[in-house]
């Protein structure tokens, strides 16, 4: 049986035929973990399954998301749950039942889990795919949306990615009403010349077609009014700090105009991190600012701003660079015990290798018949060192180290002392 479609298994990279091996992403996730904890902000856990009101509330009606993505269905005591598509609406939730707010001025969290979505699946798309993200709540202020995009920034930097950071700001909610309107009134005349997503969106959501990828689309928004010109004074200026301090930071940014973000609770700046070498998916990570958000969700007042990025797509871009992943933990010591008694007498001794900090893998086999394949599980799995014990060695206090670089084999006596002497001096 294979997995739901648009899903895929995780498996080790020795056993992984695809990108997403467990040590693959491992190697993205801490990337991510270690830039966001460097800035302060702390590991929130939250539900997979909500109550599907969280995301009407949040992320938003006209959104994609909510609109035909989701995974809702009823519990089994009628309740509307859904799988969570995004893990803003859950993080804020639960720092406004913890009053985090009432504590402290700031609240900095990061999440990382998978979020589901009813897409057709294609390259870096998927309907079971594993989000890192962080929120970041508290007064606004231009330096608190840099603090969080030099989070994303670093991680990147630290995968070796290159990868582009366009921004934007979408302005107030009062501002954007009357863009929308303007915006309607120009497509509304040519709107059977626009694409059929772009057609449905001029009900749902006229902002979305601004960032359409169709080349007709975007010919017939060469005409339309732009929406920075109905920005006010404190939104153009709250813009120009932003780009202001990310240009004095050294950091390297596109101000793209027709950058909206597909979500409802944005408000002023909202940025995108893409990279043109994995396909028609190119945007890494995306987030902005939220104004209003916390409280819906029963916080205070808070301004908030996040992002959240797919790890498969970091991984694809990282693949498109350096070709598959193939970095893998280096271990210890395979042990390889000839028969079940040699077994029972030898773990002990492991137990003890294992409690000093080394990585100690115990592989029986029946038969010295099966030692070949076993040594070679323990070269694709990149153990530095195998064990081998037979009936005879055990007899004579005796074991056979064997060096599975320099493919070295040397008997010793059956001591931890002299096994971790071995050990160490490699
Ligand atoms: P989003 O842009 O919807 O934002 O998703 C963020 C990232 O998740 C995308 O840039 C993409 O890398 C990845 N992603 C989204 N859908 C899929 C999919 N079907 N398959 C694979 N990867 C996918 C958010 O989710 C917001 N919660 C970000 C945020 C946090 N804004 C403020 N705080």
């Amino acid at each position: 049986m294979r997995p739901p479609k648009g899903t895929y298994d995780v498996l080790p990279l020795d056993l992984s035929k695809q990108g997403y091996s467990s040590d693959a992403i491992e190697h993205v996730r801490s990337a991510f973990i270690q830039a966001a904890q460097r800035a302060g902000f702390q590991e929130i856990t939250t539900p997979v399954l909500e109550s599907t009101d969280l995301f009407i509330k949040s992320t938003g009606i006209s959104s994609d998301v909510v609109g035909k993505e989701m995974y809702t269905f009823l519990d089994r005591s009628e309740r509307s749950m859904t799988l969570r598509p995004e893990g803003t609406p859950g993080a804020l939730r639960a720092l406004s039942l913890a009053k985090g707010h009432e504590k402290q001025l700031y609240q900095k969290v990061y999440y990382i889990g998978p979020m589901f979505r009813y897409e057709r699946p294609q390259q870096g798309r998927h309907r079971q795919f594993i989000q890192f993200g962080m929120e970041l709540l508290g007064p606004k202020h231009s330096a608190m949306d840099l603090d969080l995009i030099a989070v994303a920034s670093q991680a990147f930097k630290t995968l070796g990615l290159e990868v582009e950071l366009q921004i934007n700001t979408i302005g107030t909610l009062e501002e954007r009403k009357k863009f929308r309107q303007a915006l309607t009134d120009a497509l509304l005349p040519v709107k059977e010349q626009l694409s059929e997503e772009s057609q449905k969106r001029l009900v749902t959501n006229p902002l979305r077609i601004l960032d359409s990828k169709n080349e007709q689309d975007q010919d017939l928004l060469k005409n339309v009014p732009c929406l920075e010109d109905f920005l006010g004074e404190d939104s153009l200026n709250y813009f120009e700090q932003v780009k202001t301090s990310l240009t004095a930071c050294g950091m390297r940014f596109t101000h793209n105009p027709r950058l909206v973000r597909g979500l409802d609770y944005y408000s002023d700046t909202v940025f995108e991190w893409t990279c043109d070498t994995i396909g028609a998916q190119s945007a890494l990570g995306g987030g902005g600012r939220y104004s209003g958000l916390y409280k819906t969700l029963g916080g205070d007042q808070s301004e908030g701003v996040g992002f959240a990025c797919g790890i498969e797509r970091v991984l694809l871009a990282l693949e498109a660079k350096n070709g598959a992943y193939k970095e893998l933990a280096g271990r210890d010591l395979l042990c390889i015990p000839v028969t079940s008694t040699v077994t029972s007498s030898l773990l002990k001794l492991i137990f003890a290798i294992r409690s000093k900090g080394y990585t100690v893998d115990l592989h029986p086999i029946p038969s010295p018949k099966k030692l070949t394949k076993a040594l070679q599980s323990a070269d694709s799995r990149n153990f530095r060192f195998a064990m081998i014990v037979g009936e005879k060695e055990l007899a004579a206090g005796q074991v056979v180290i064997k060096n599975l670089k320099t493919k070295e084999q040397v008997p010793i006596a059956l001591s931890e002392e002299k096994i971790l002497e071995i050990i160490n001096k490699a």
